[in-house]
């Protein structure tokens, strides 16, 4: 699954042009895992693109790098304007936005400090269904990975850190392998945890339950979104341990993250989940999901941020028009 390469990436403080936004192959992060990223979804809406939930997935990035003791040396505010600004400055009306900081070259130790300092950078690029086409609609076969996830004991698992991905590499590249769309890990006691980007939910006698934060799960945006959906619509919904078995009793299941939105499962190791296609509660709350960008559902959360035309940053303040070249086709 590739990208089309957008105009401009923002490096360190710069607009790059795509090709230029490099860095050294000594970089302490290629060798060490020591990166943290986000992906964050910009809508196209009936009054312009919006970044979806942009303040929480920067600081979620700010979390991450915390838990790894690595300062990033812009501020919260700065990222967070530079992500509308990528989707404008490359004329998108909708995108999957990558905010990341990494550690750059200067030495090997593990233990860095201004040797190897943090960069920071974000690209955006126009993705689609990222498990598959007809996904969010029809539903994906999923199978329960022989991979676990990794223990809080050995990693602080809520950080979105990049040596972490090995971990969900493996989970994804098995189940491909073998023909699912995605893998479903257990945490290290065997409950339910995650898929290898993306949080679980399970329907279960009009009751809906996902595993808590302790089970080894990222603390997704998009789940803390459906756990808020749920409740406005009153519908009755519960973090708890789940045991495996819960993926064969289940009446609906469904999985959700940035890049996967709500899709939902329609069956677990060649087993049908209900009756094998999308039900009712997750197609609810897909409605509600999607309505907060077609306007059907009000954002009475504040979490759709504009993206201002990109005519605007021309006279914005921290932009150097030096090393901001012309787009042809900007969006207005
Ligand atoms: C391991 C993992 N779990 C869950 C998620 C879903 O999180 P979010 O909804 O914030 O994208 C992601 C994606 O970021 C992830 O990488």
């Amino acid at each position: 699954m590739g990208y089309t390469p957008t105009a401009l990436i923002w490096k360190n403080g710069e607009w790059l042009d795509w090709r230029n936004a490099t860095v050294h192959v000594l970089s302490h992060a290629l060798h060490y895992g020591s990166s943290v990223f986000e992906g964050v979804r910009a809508y196209d809406t009936p009054h312009g693109p919006v970044v979806f939930r942009n303040a929480d997935h920067i600081d979620r990035m700010y979390d991450s790098a915390r838990m790894y003791g690595m300062d990033i040396p812009f501020a919260k505010d700065d990222i967070c304007r530079i992500c509308r600004e990528v989707v404008s400055r490359n004329g998108l009306r909708s995108a999957y936005i990558r905010p990341f900081a990494y550690r750059v070259e200067g030495t090997f130790s593990l233990t860095p400090g201004a040797d190897a300092p943090v960069e920071v950078s974000v690209a955006a690029i126009e993705w689609g269904e990222y498990l598959g086409s007809g996904a969010i609609n029809d539903g994906i076969d999923v199978c329960l990975s022989s991979w676990r996830r990794l223990p809080g004991s050995a990693a602080p698992v809520l950080s979105k850190a990049g040596g972490h991905y090995l971990n969900a590499q493996l989970i994804a590249g098995e189940a491909q392998r073998n023909g699912y769309a995605e893998g479903i890990a257990l945490d290290p006691l065997g409950n339910l945890s995650e898929g290898s980007s993306e949080n679980i939910f399970v329907v279960h006698r009009g009751r809906i339950y996902t595993p808590p934060l302790s089970c080894s799960v990222l603390g997704g945006i998009t789940r803390d979104t459906v756990i808020e959906l749920a409740r406005d619509s009153s519908l009755d919904i519960k973090e708890q341990p789940l045991p495996r078995e819960m993926l064969h009793v289940a009446d609906e299941i469904f999985l959700t993250g940035t890049a996967a939105e709500i899709t939902p499962v329609r069956s677990v190791d060649r087993i049908p989940v209900g009756q094998g296609r999308p039900g009712e509660v997750t197609r609810h709350l897909q409605a509600k999901f999607f309505g907060l960008f077609s306007g059907e559902t009000s954002d009475r959360w504040a979490w759709l941020d504009p993206v201002m035309p990109t005519t605007e940053h021309e006279t914005a303040p921290n932009v150097d028009a030096a090393t901001t070249p012309a787009l042809a086709g900007e969006a207005g």
